[in-house]
């Protein structure tokens, strides 16, 4: 008798964890594989036509955003830069991989605390390949940096301070 019960509920177990396993393909396969669906959304709307679908970059116009992001965000300076970035914008010159940049970054500060977390999420997980164990942005990180309103130029000299507090 006891082995009936327990068999039966090692059916039910496998076939919650079968429609778990459909569920959770299912998501990903709308979601396109991406972690942050909604910030990918965001990106692919309000970033790409600058730095490309998958922040590849392009040459002239915007850096790519593939390498350093990633490393940014396992880092407290770096973070702030991050957030500083998207809610203030950035303008001066930067040089990624040999290349230089002198395009200005729009600041995004009217879209929600949530939207820029998201936005950061997919650029740090979704891609970038290193993240060194950076913990996901939240909104309430984001709403924090609002306080800190700079020009574009205040954070380009900031990324001079985050560049070195990675060890660059
Ligand atoms: C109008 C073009 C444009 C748009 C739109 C744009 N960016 Fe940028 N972005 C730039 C440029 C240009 C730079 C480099 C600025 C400089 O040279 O000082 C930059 C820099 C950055 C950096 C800093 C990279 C580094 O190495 O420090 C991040 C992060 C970034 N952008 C993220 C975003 C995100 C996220 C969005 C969308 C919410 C976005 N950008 C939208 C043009 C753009």
């Amino acid at each position: 008798m006891t082995t009936t019960i327990s068999s039966r509920r090692l059916a039910k177990w496998a076939v919650s964890l079968c429609v778990t396993g459909a569920a959770l393909s299912a998501g990903a396969a709308s979601a396109q594989n991406v972690q942050y669906a909604p910030g990918k959304a965001f990106f692919d709307a309000k970033c790409a036509v600058c730095h490309q679908a998958g922040g590849k970059g392009q040459d002239g116009l915007a850096p790519p955003l593939t390498d350093l992001p990633g490393r940014y965000a396992a880092n407290a300076e770096g973070r702030t830069q991050l957030g500083l970035t998207v809610l203030n914008g950035m303008f001066g010159t930067i040089a990624i991989k040999d290349k230089s940049y002198n395009f200005k970054m729009p600041s995004f500060r009217v879209e929600s605390d949530e939207d820029l977390a998201n936005v950061l999420n997919y650029l740090v997980f979704d891609v970038n390949a290193k993240h060194a164990g950076a913990k996901p942005f939240t909104a309430a990180e984001v709403k924090a940096l609002r306080a800190t309103q700079m020009d574009g130029a205040q954070v380009r000299a900031h990324r001079d301070v985050a560049l070195k507090s990675i060890g660059l």
